[in-house]
């Protein structure tokens, strides 16, 4: 029998090494709770959610490492993922850069997804992985924004910040994690894109063309200032509601 194409393996890379500064102080970001649970283990079981994802690498504080690997142990995830930690970084660029070190041979496709998105549906997951599959070099998930945004210039003497441009509202996408790329592509923008980004889809770019969207989810949002707890454990409350989840 003539051997099968093997399935594309996909990994997934968490950073979850930030302190949370806009929450306020406090336990690290990604090791506060809701309902009870931290939200990292809310964003590593996101991503087992997805039956593509085999191997789940978790970027922890550099000095925290051993405790959440002991965390992630105590708590129950799917049998069929796998689970590392890895020390982080001073930013989040280095800390994913850390995560995609620890990735072993033979992974083919690469989610980054931030820990402080413990949310985001399953469905999302599945729908970044499958427009890899189908050869795009990275996919983003994006919202259309409810805000107009404006583009502002330096202050002069004390003075207010002088509006510059309004981009057009219609062509702007937020877009939220976890980001799927292909494995290779995403190592050789780490290795040759230098300077500062503040997403990983923003280092293929410079690469070339090719970088895609598909829908994000409005329960992808990221966990950043002190409401945002409450939304979440309301959103975690719905859904228990919903579902018994
Ligand atoms: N992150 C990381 N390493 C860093 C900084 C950030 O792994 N040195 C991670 C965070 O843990 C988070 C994700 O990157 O999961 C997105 O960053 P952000 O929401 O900005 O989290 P923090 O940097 O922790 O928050 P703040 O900026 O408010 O301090
Ligand atoms: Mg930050």
């Amino acid at each position: 029998m003539p051997d099968q194409p093997r399935p594309p393996r996909t990994a997934a890379v968490i950073p979850a090494a930030g302190r949370g500064v806009r929450l306020g102080p406090g336990t690290p970001k990604a090791l506060r709770t809701l309902n009870g649970t931290p939200i990292l283990v809310h964003a590593v079981r996101a991503m087992a959610a997805s039956r593509s994802v085999s191997l789940v690498v978790v970027v922890a504080p550099p000095e925290g490492a051993p405790e959440v690997k002991r965390l992630l142990d105590a708590h129950t995830l799917p049998e069929r993922t796998e689970y590392l930690v890895v020390p982080g970084g001073e930013t989040r660029q280095e800390s994913v850069r850390l995560g995609l070190d620890a990735l072993p041979e033979g992974v083919d496709i690469v989610l980054v997804h931030d820990a402080a998105r413990p949310l985001v549906p399953v469905e999302t997951v599945d729908a970044v992985i499958e427009a890899v599959r189908e050869g795009a070099p990275a996919v983003v998930p994006a919202l259309p924004l409810a805000d107009t945004v404006k583009e502002v210039g330096p202050a002069e003497d004390g003075g207010p910040e002088p509006v510059v441009a309004t981009p057009v509202r219609s062509r702007l996408r937020a877009v939220q994690t976890p980001q799927g790329f292909d494995h290779a592509t995403l190592a050789r923008a780490h290795r040759t894109v230098t300077g500062e980004v503040t997403d990983d889809a923003s280092m293929v770019e410079q690469l070339g063309p090719g970088v895609v969207v598909v829908p994000g989810h409005e329960e992808a949002f990221k966990v950043t200032r002190p409401l945002d707890l409450v939304l979440a454990e309301a959103v975690l409350a719905r859904r228990r509601a919903n579902d018994g989840f």
